[in-house]
């Protein structure tokens, strides 16, 4: 298939390029977009018909619903039920990146809710994402633009090289402001599904309750688990563990493996050394930033196994160490025989 690639200038797309973008998704056709959280791979919400070809490009289950993306609260009601209490929070954090799940109406498909009779809604803030969407005049299902269970893209580049050959255009804006998924929240149990770039500090202050957060979410600072099933998800094709102690120890432990790549903050990576190494920056955001960036570029660095460190879970860290712990299968070390144990189990 040929793709129809659109460079953005300065984050800006021109009106005849938007025009044809949107008269694609209107006619049926898939169009990999950017948003603030990742890039999308999108058709019209309301198409069937284009809607099963993201799946198809993605090779997702279609057992798993995508998201809607609306330009407006109105084009949201079109797609689910809002009750009147929830409509002045939603006025106040969207556009964001926050994805509320609420009972579907009709007009969606069944392809796009897998069935469920609930809906995943949001108002990205990106301005070509909201363009899009606006000029198109229908709403947007967009899974992240990532063949399933690799990482996300955050990039053109990513996208790119995902997507070029299997979807009918990509709009490329170079990188996206945060780097990690919108968060999920189910409205109706006021509960995070998918913890994300909205903080569950963030959403306390915003609903002015504190959401529970789903258990599969609840990072296990403290357990150490063996290497169970080889499902995995936002995973690079090199085994990722998890390392769960103090950075000083690890330098002593890795220098004996020289096939190892360290991923770790800045500060982290200054104090690892003969290895080669990823750096994620210092910074929270940053680090939520860089990290799908970092995942992709793992597989091409061609190493035998790689390390990456643990975060504190407070802000962005909660929807980081999700996304960390589903990378690395939940496979975590706290000392050199776990390490070992590990090595040997993913050893060709
Ligand atoms: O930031 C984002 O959310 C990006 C950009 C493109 O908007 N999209 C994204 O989509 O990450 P995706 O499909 O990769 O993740 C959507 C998540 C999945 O975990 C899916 O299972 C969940 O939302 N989801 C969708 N509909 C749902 C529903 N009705 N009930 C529960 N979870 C749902
Ligand atoms: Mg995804």
């Amino acid at each position: 298939m040929h793709t129809v690639i659109i460079k953005t200038k300065h984050g800006k797309i021109n009106s005849k390029n938007m025009k044809s973008a949107a008269s694609a998704i209107r006619s049926g056709k898939v169009v990999v977009f950017p948003t603030e959280t990742v890039y999308g791979i999108g058709a019209n919400a309301f198409d069937e018909e284009a809607c099963k070809k993201i799946f198809e490009a993605k090779g997702r289950p279609s057992d798993n619903p995508l998201i809607v993306h609306v330009s407006d609260l109105n084009m949201a009601k079109t797609v689910c039920f809002i009750s009147k209490k929830y409509e002045k929070y939603l006025l106040k954090v969207w556009p964001g990146p926050l994805t509320i799940i609420s009972k579907a109406k009709n007009t969606v498909g069944k392809i796009v809710t897998a069935n469920l009779d609930t809906v995943a809604v949001r108002m990205p803030s990106s301005s070509i994402a909201l363009e899009l969407i606006r000029t198109s005049g229908v709403p947007i299902a967009a899974p992240s633009a990532n063949i399933s269970k690799m990482p996300s893209s955050t990039s053109g580049k990513h996208a790119l090289a995902y997507f070029n050959g299997k979807v009918d255009m990509i709009l490329d804006a170079g990188r996206t402001k945060y780097g990690i998924e919108s968060t999920v929240l189910d409205l109706r149990t006021f509960t995070v599904l998918r913890p994300g770039a909205f903080s569950v500090e963030d959403l306390t202050r915003a609903f002015g309750k504190k959401p529970r957060v789903h258990s599969e979410n609840v990072v296990s600072i403290k357990k150490v688990r063996s290497p169970g099933m080889k499902y995995r998800h936002y995973s690079p094709n090199t085994p990722l563990f998890l390392y769960k102690g103090n950075i000083r120890d690890l330098n002593k432990m890795l220098k004996k493996h020289k096939k190892i790549v360290f991923i770790g903050s800045d500060n982290a990576c200054s104090m690892i050394k003969g290895v080669q190494k990823i750096r994620l920056g210092n910074y929270q955001e940053e680090i939520a930033h860089n990290l799908f960036d970092a995942l992709i570029k793992l597989d091409s660095v061609k190493a035998k196994f790689a390390v990456i460190q643990s975060f504190g879970i407070e802000g962005f860290g909660l929807a980081v160490m999700n996304r960390i712990e589903k990378a690395s299968n939940h496979l975590s070390f706290k000392n050199e025989k776990q390490l070992h144990k590990l090595m040997n189990v993913y050893k060709k």
